[in-house]
């Protein structure tokens, strides 16, 4: 059995590491196919070197376009090294438009289609994530849910039952592989002159936000609101998207304490020890979770809504009146929640449900 491990984006790097090194801990044939949607040292490199991960046998290198153009060169470009490879099945992790180049390219020429982190959904199609999510849930083949409710999603669009496998989040496994490293190796408080509980850590980068003047300006108005009303940091590690953004309309975020993206190692500390998170990201949302930290996301939807369930999270949308309010909110919480994805096997049941079904 031979699988082609697709990916492309910073999050599709840290969630398919535990896979990845479950495939390699079984002595499965596989290799890595990189699209290069991400390709800056921060966003892509600095993972592979720090996880430990191989190196991908193919790189694409499509870079930066508009969605079409983007999705479309990655199409080509999966096709021909799926000819060339001929796996017997493809794993695709989430739902960027590597995730849907990569699972329509696969699924055409008749190889099976495995999605990890299927069955979300934010009921929000404006979001290119979630369109990438639904067409990939509908044409994928084996779809590995995080949770009960991934799947009852999915059974309500008529996907069969006997396709989709609950079997945690990918996420846990990474957070419980990297946590003791993170906690005990970094020095990323001192890099930035922060201290333990003293301070919140921010991440915004969805299109959706940061593509709109107004709303990128309200949600760093609400961020200045919290560093007034706390007298404490707010630590932002800027996204190049956002940071391309920032320049164009000329927002300047002075109130915060701005770096460039983290290391995983140090971004996880951080998470670990921050008083609170505010993010659009949904793998930010779910760390928070698992890491018992409160969180406040910077969106009108989640397609996570197991950690407002539990407790973990609210949903403050982008106003800085609001933001402030859910945050002063939050930070009361008491951090005894149940983390809702899973314990951290995710990995070694998706290799082995694909192994067993596509034959070793
Ligand atoms: C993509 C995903 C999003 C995911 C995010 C993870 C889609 C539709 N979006 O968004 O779901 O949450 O990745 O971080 O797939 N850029 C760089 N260096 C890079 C990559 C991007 O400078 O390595 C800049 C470019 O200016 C580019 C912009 O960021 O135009 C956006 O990149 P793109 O890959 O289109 O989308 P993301 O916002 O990263
Ligand atoms: N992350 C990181 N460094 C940073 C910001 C985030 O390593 O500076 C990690 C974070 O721990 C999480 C993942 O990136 O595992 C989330 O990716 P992102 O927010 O880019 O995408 P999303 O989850 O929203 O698709």
């Amino acid at each position: 059995m031979k699988a082609a491990v697709i990916l492309g984006t910073r999050p599709e790097i840290i969630k398919m590491s535990p896979v990845i090194r479950e495939l390699e801990r079984e002595n499965m044939d596989f290799f890595i196919l990189h699209t290069g949607q991400h390709y800056s040292y921060s966003m892509d490199r600095v993972f592979f070197e720090q996880l430990g991960l191989p190196e991908p046998k193919h790189n694409l290198e499509v870079g930066s376009g508009t969605h079409g153009e983007q999705t479309g060169r990655m199409l080509i470009g999966i096709e021909k090294v799926l000819m060339e490879e001929k796996p017997d099945v493809a794993l695709v992790e989430g739902d960027t438009n590597t995730v849907l180049a990569g699972a329509l390219a696969s699924v055409k020429i008749g190889i099976p289609v495995g999605h990890v982190e299927a069955g979300l959904r934010s009921f929000d199609r404006s979001m290119p994530e979630e369109v990438n999510r639904v067409l990939t849930d509908h044409v994928s083949d084996y779809l590995f849910a995080p949770t009960e409710k991934a799947r009852s999603n999915l059974l309500k669009e008529g996907i069969s039952d006997e396709k989709i496998f609950v079997t945690g989040n990918t996420i846990v496994d990474a957070v419980r592989q990297n946590i003791k490293l993170a906690e005990e190796g970094s020095n990323v408080l001192e890099t930035i002159g922060v201290d333990d509980g003293e301070y919140f850590l921010v991440t915004v980068h969805r299109q959706e936000n940061v593509d709109n003047k107004q709303r990128f300006r309200n949600i760093l108005e609400g961020l200045r609101l919290i560093h007034e009303h706390f007298n404490l940091p707010v630590v932002y590690p800027v996204h190049p998207r956002a940071r391309k953004r920032m320049n164009e309309y000329g927002l300047s975020g002075d109130s915060l304490t701005m770096v460039e993206p983290l290391d995983y190692l140090s971004f996880l500390g951080l998470e670990s020890r921050a008083r609170l998170i505010l993010t659009d990201s949904g793998g930010v949302q779910e760390e928070a979770c698992i890491l018992r930290v409160p969180c406040v996301t910077l969106r009108h939807n989640t397609e996570r809504p197991e950690t407002v369930d539990v407790g973990a999270n609210i949903i403050a949308g982008t106003e800085p009146e609001n933001i402030l309010e859910k945050t002063r909110l939050m930070v009361e919480k008491r951090r005894d929640w149940e983390n809702p994805f899973g314990d951290g096997r995710a990995a070694e049941r998706i290799v082995s449900i694909i192994s067993f079904l596509e034959g070793k």
